[in-house]
């Protein structure tokens, strides 16, 4: 099945059991972008890339220091007359609670039913060390590669890429390229391989509600003040309708309706409700009337609260009145929404359905912009024939719900078209415990990537 050159697949076929455990001593490295104390492991992950990418043969190969976490640069460029790729991954990992809930310690990775067990597995270190042994083995082979390449690694996606547009804005002129290849995103379910055409965007709030510096007895004031707990309720109630609406005025001004020819194409995926629904061990599945659970999971905005707390958490009972209650609420948005256009019309309405005797105060989190990849773009086409060339059929396009909010900056601060071939299984548990790669995606992407580098470089953007 495999297309690639059999040098190629020689070296990758002799090293399987050293790149399985290169995979392992990368995972170990608990890259936790989002808690302050993992700040040393983030610098150790940079410098474990760079050390890879210096070792198999790149050039400039530096950690870049940001505000934030280090940006992981390097180049290839000896390849005149054919593309450059800019490669863009993540190196940086989700927090591991609940952490009981995991089989064995999330940073100490293991095979189990042919998949790699571990924090990062899929979600993105998983990804990044395919494209990593992907241009090992094509260097190790052949002393070059096909085509030239820009590595842009950074360790702040899972915390909305906080510096990473301003790093690409400042680094413009030495990141020439003729489109970007992101490896951030799946397969479809079923592990069907699949190609991303378009990405959410999302707005990410707080809402802390409070009545006073302290907790009140309940006996004592219950019916004379109003409750944070409560009125955080009430809030949240007004956010969605039973149909799933959200009821943010102008929430859907900018949505682009689908089209019938979308929704004819997302209704022609294989989809089996019941299977997905009993993967995910859902009572039922909900969302807003109307639409497919495709349409609403990848084409249409939505609003979820990510976490809410507040008041009395423990055993038995407490009688209080709590001072303050919070919540973490996020819509994923669609194509022409714009988060900083949103922004001000989610404060407003959440300040206005908010009963009076509280303080209410709403704050951005983070946000980011939808993202479309046109599917008849050369790269895309020979990406899906390197696809069907080592998976053995074709992918299928999906629109899907989840956000990389630097593709929408790679789009606008470089001009470039993003490409988004990732490899994940859709049961890789991502941001969950227990997180898995399944190895034949492991081990097929990188032959597609390496086929990719080769058609291109050969051949040129058309694969
Ligand atoms: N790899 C995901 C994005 C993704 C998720 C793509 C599901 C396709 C399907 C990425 O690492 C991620 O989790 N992004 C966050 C962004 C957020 C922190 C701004 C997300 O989607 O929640
Ligand atoms: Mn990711
Ligand atoms: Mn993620």
């Amino acid at each position: 099945m495999t297309a690639i050159d059999p040098a190629v697949e020689a070296h990758l076929e002799a090293t399987r059991a050293a790149r399985l455990e290169s995979y392992f001593e990368f995972l170990r490295i608990p890259s936790i972008s989002a808690l302050p104390e993992h700040g040393p492991d983030m610098v150790r992950a940079a410098e474990w890339i760079v050390g890879e990418l210096t070792r198999m043969g790149f050039e400039h190969a530096e950690v870049s220091p940001t505000p934030w976490h280090p940006i992981v640069y390097a180049d290839w460029l000896h390849a005149p007359g054919a593309p450059t790729v800019l490669v863009y991954c993540h190196y940086d990992v989700q927090p591991v609670d609940p952490i009981e809930l995991w089989e064995t310690a999330p940073f100490d990775p293991f095979v189990k039913d042919g998949r790699v067990v571990g924090r990062g597995a899929a979600d993105d270190k998983g990804q990044l060390h395919m494209h990593l042994k992907a241009a090992e083995a094509l260097f190790a082979t052949r002393g070059r590669l096909p085509l030239n390449l820009r590595i842009v690694f950074e360790g702040e996606e899972e915390s909305t890429s906080v510096s990473l547009p301003g790093w690409l804005a400042a680094n413009r002129a030495r990141l020439g390229a003729d489109v970007v290849v992101i490896s951030d995103t799946g397969f479809h379910e079923g592990n069907l391989p699949a190609i991303t055409e378009s990405l959410r965007g999302i707005l990410y709030t707080q809402i802390d509600v409070a009545v006073g510096p302290i907790d009140l007895h309940s006996g004592s004031y219950g019916g004379a003040v109003e409750n944070p707990a409560n009125a955080l309720a009430r809030i949240i109630s007004e956010l969605k309708d039973r149909d799933g609406v959200v009821q943010v005025p102008g929430f859907y001004d900018d949505v682009r309706p689908l089209d019938e020819a979308t929704r004819t194409r997302m209704a022609a995926l294989p989809f089996d409700e019941e299977a997905f629904r009993s993967r995910i061990s859902a009572p039922a599945l909900a969302g807003e009337t109307g639409y497919t659970v495709l349409e609403r999971e990848g084409a249409r905005p939505t609003l979820d609260v990510n976490g809410i707390w507040g008041g009395f958490q423990g055993h038995g009972e407490k009688t209080i009145i709590p001072a303050h209650a919070h919540a973490k609420v996020s819509m994923r948005l669609v194509a022409d929404q714009d988060p900083e256009v949103l922004w001000p019309k989610f404060r407003d309405y959440v300040l206005q359905v908010a009963p009076p005797g509280v303080t209410v105060e709403v704050s951005k989190l983070g946000s980011g912009r939808p993202s479309a990849t046109p599917v008849d773009h050369p790269v895309v086409r020979a990406a899906a024939s390197a696809i069907e060339a080592t998976f053995g059929r074709p992918p299928f396009f999906r629109r899907n719900g989840g956000s990389i909010p630097v593709a929408a900056t790679f789009e606008e601060t470089l001009g470039l078209t993003v490409v988004l071939m990732g490899f994940a299984n859709p049961d890789s548990n991502a941001h969950a415990p227990n997180e898995t790669m399944v190895l034949d995606n492991y081990e097929t992407g990188i032959r597609t990537i390496c086929l990719l580098w080769d058609r291109l470089g050969a051949n040129g953007l058309g694969g």
